[in-house]
């Protein structure tokens, strides 16, 4: 017995050693480079932005400001989180986001709430644990302005959420609500609050946006003389574009299409107010105060086009994460103060990258199956030495 080991390991094992060797390091080192970073470069690589109408204004051309418009990273926490998964997902959510950083050169970047998985329960330790890693993941630049908007896994949905779990996350992200660059007004609610039950926080959050409308409607020209804009500091002429976690109202995403839509079976379900969309008293109370010309929000997880009574769309981004959806995407607007125009840039397919893993595995075999093809005439001639003793 010891000989036929012998006499095997002799003649197939150990040419294997050298050329062999390295021809599978090289295959599986280039596969993974390539699955876990340069895929991402090229994929990116194919978006653009989109064109915008541009008036001159008094001989100069009207600014364009580039924003990227991302939701739902869900960065997981230490309860729900599987080492293996959270190390995965963010590897992912980094390398997306830094190439798209790199490769697009965005002026602003909102992501739409559900930053974090746990952040209505996490404790001290875990948040900050949390924080940290986000701050890793998604750092930029000093030319790159980074807005965040609350959700209710940042804070919990309204009956979990408390002033500590607020402050806690301003502290990090900036309690900034009204937000003008190049023209453009953004308003950043926390739609969290949008209860309408007078509980503290959410009367708090209105009378915070009731500001915000007066300071709009002063800006906007018709009223700009009346009294109660005097001494103001004026914001651009432009109708704001509102940025929340919760869509507004509406039934469900029945009229919702494209290859990122909610899946058909989904799609009938109606919402539940105040728990997948804004109270309909909610969205209204947004449409009237802020009158704004878009609307971006998260939380469903998938894409969707809606059209408001008044005329104002809203696109739902669909998440980030991978652990959401085979593919995630971010929405790149480009916009002027009186223009927009928004277009789409997936990122790599999760399971075009499994299938490259999996073509990857099946090669390998088939080089070593090679390698090994003299193995049934080694094992005939070790036979028959066996059978001659
Ligand atoms: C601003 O104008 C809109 C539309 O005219 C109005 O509904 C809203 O109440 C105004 N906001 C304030 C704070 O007065
Ligand atoms: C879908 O669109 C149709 C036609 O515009 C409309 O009547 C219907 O209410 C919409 N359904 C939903 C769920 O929004």
């Amino acid at each position: 017995m010891a000989f036929v080991r012998w006499g095997l390991r002799r003649q197939n094992f150990q040419p294997l050693s050298r050329v062999l060797l390295l021809k599978l390091m090289a295959i599986v080192l280039s596969v993974f480079l390539f699955c876990e970073y340069f895929i991402y470069y090229l994929v990116i690589f194919r978006c653009r932005w989109p064109e915008v109408k541009t008036l001159a204004h008094g001989g100069r051309q009207e600014p364009v400001l580039k924003a990227m418009f991302l939701a739902d990273t869900h960065l997981l926490g230490e309860i729900r989180g599987h080492w293996l998964d959270k190390l995965r997902r963010e590897w992912q959510m980094e390398r997306a986001f830094q190439t798209a950083l790199w490769l697009l050169q965005p002026e602003v970047v909102f992501i739409l709430g559900d930053i974090f998985d746990e952040g209505k329960w996490s404790n001290a330790q875990a948040w900050a644990d949390d924080v940290q890693r986000f701050q890793r993941m998604f750092r930029h630049g000093s030319h790159v302005q980074l807005k965040v908007v609350i959700g209710n896994h940042d804070v919990g949905f309204h009956y979990q959420m408390s002033k500590y779990r607020i402050k806690r996350f301003e502290k990090v992200f900036s309690s900034e609500r009204l937000f003008s660059w190049k023209g453009v007004n953004f308003v950043m609610v926390n739609s969290v609050a949008m209860e309408g039950d007078g509980c503290n926080i959410c009367s708090e959050a209105e009378a915070e946006l009731r500001e915000i409308s007066r300071k709009l409607n002063c800006s906007r020209e018709q009223v700009q003389r009346s009294s109660q804009c005097e001494g103001e500091h004026r914001l651009p002429i432009s109708a704001p574009v509102l940025l929340q976690h919760y869509p507004l109202y509406r039934v469900s995403d029945a009229n919702c299409s494209g290859e990122d839509a909610a899946p058909p079976e989904e799609r009938n379900v109606p919402f539940k107010e105040k728990y997948d969309v804004l109270s309909r008293e909610a969205s209204q109370k947004l449409l009237w105060w802020l009158r704004p010309r878009l609307i971006l929000s998260g939380h469903t997880h998938s894409a969707c086009e809606v059209l408001h009574p008044g005329g104002a769309p809203e696109v739902s981004v669909p998440s980030f994460s991978w652990r959401n959806r085979n593919n995630p995407s971010f929405i790149m607007g480009s916009l002027t103060s009186r223009d927009y125009s928004l277009s789409k840039c997936y990122l790599p397919f999760e399971d075009r990258v499994l299938t490259t893993y999996g073509a990857a595995v099946g090669s390998l075999l088939l080089l070593i199956l090679a390698h090994f093809e003299r193995l049934p005439s080694s094992f005939l001639s070790v036979w028959k030495l066996c059978r001659r003793r």
